[in-house]
């Protein structure tokens, strides 16, 4: 996607010293960047607060990485809000996110319309509590004809069920006679994910230092490159991003195929 050199300049400017625009290729970016954004009640922990003082700083992160992306001309940021084991936590904490996910929605369309962020949802949001669920539909439909970057928000989202949805309508449609099981290939199937018409990651970046992929995009992230930190989700910040894709740019990506001398 294209960018604006200036602002992305100013966007970067006053760097931490380590790194800086000048060493990531912007020829080279990843179209699809995905997030697993951990460490929110780890980081509130630390400074003696209540958990969902972290979630509330994880906003900001958000917000911060969304502009980052935008001004880098990225085509998707994906990121996990929230898993279908997420409603095991206490109550008290399930119901304070799923108010931030409504209040955060309503506080950050602005930017999305400014920036023509076009919003989707990975999940199932039918669980979701009214207000949430509303608010969701709100920022769908006022942000359906946006041209620029999407943003795809998994809530209430676990890979495994998403995949078995798919198979759900695979079967559907075979049993309709719309579908001929013998033409059902992995575009049949990717085609009916949450992520449909979307390009796969190719970063995948989690924070907290967790090496695991907690139920995330299973499908999808079949040849992301990873990009592990032990920076709290509430302390990543632009230049950890652009660590990141620095990173993912040193790698070399075959795709299961060989090198090439
Ligand atoms: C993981 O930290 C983070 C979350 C469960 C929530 C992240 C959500 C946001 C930053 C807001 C997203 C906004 C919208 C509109 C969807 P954790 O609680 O697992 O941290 P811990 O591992 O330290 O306990």
């Amino acid at each position: 996607m294209r960018y604006d050199a200036d602002a992305l300049a100013r966007h970067f400017a006053d760097g931490p010293g380590d790194i800086s625009l000048a060493d990531v290729d912007m020829a080279r970016l990843p179209s699809h960047i995905s997030i697993i954004m951990d460490g929110n009640g780890r980081w509130a922990e630390a400074r003696g607060m209540e958990r969902p003082y972290g979630h509330m700083a994880g906003v900001d992160s958000l917000r911060e990485t969304i502009t980052t992306c935008v001004r880098l001309g990225i085509d998707v940021l994906s990121a996990y809000a929230f898993s279908t084991e997420n409603w095991k936590r206490p109550q008290r904490e399930v119901d304070m996110l799923m108010h931030l996910f409504a209040t955060t929605l309503v506080n950050e369309l602005p930017l999305f319309v400014q920036e023509n962020v076009r919003l989707v949802f990975l999940g199932d949001l039918e669980a979701l509590p009214r207000e949430t669920r509303e608010v969701f539909e709100e920022g769908l439909a006022k942000t359906a004809s946006h041209t620029g970057m999407v943003l795809a928000l998994a809530v209430n989202y676990g890979s495994r069920a998403e995949i078995a949805r798919a198979c759900r309508l695979v079967a559907a449609d075979v049993a309709a006679g719309v579908l001929d099981p013998g033409s059902v290939d992995e575009s049949a199937v990717a085609g009916r994910l949450y992520t449909a018409g979307l390009p796969d990651p190719e970063l995948l970046i989690r924070t907290s230092g967790e090496l695991r992929l907690s139920n995330f995009l299973l499908w999808q992230l079949a040849y992301a490159e990873f990009y592990v930190t032990p920076v709290l989700w509430p302390d990543f910040d632009r230049w950890e991003l652009l660590r990141a894709i620095a990173s993912f740019q040193g790698r070399e990506r075959r795709f299961g195929g060989v090198v090439r001398g």
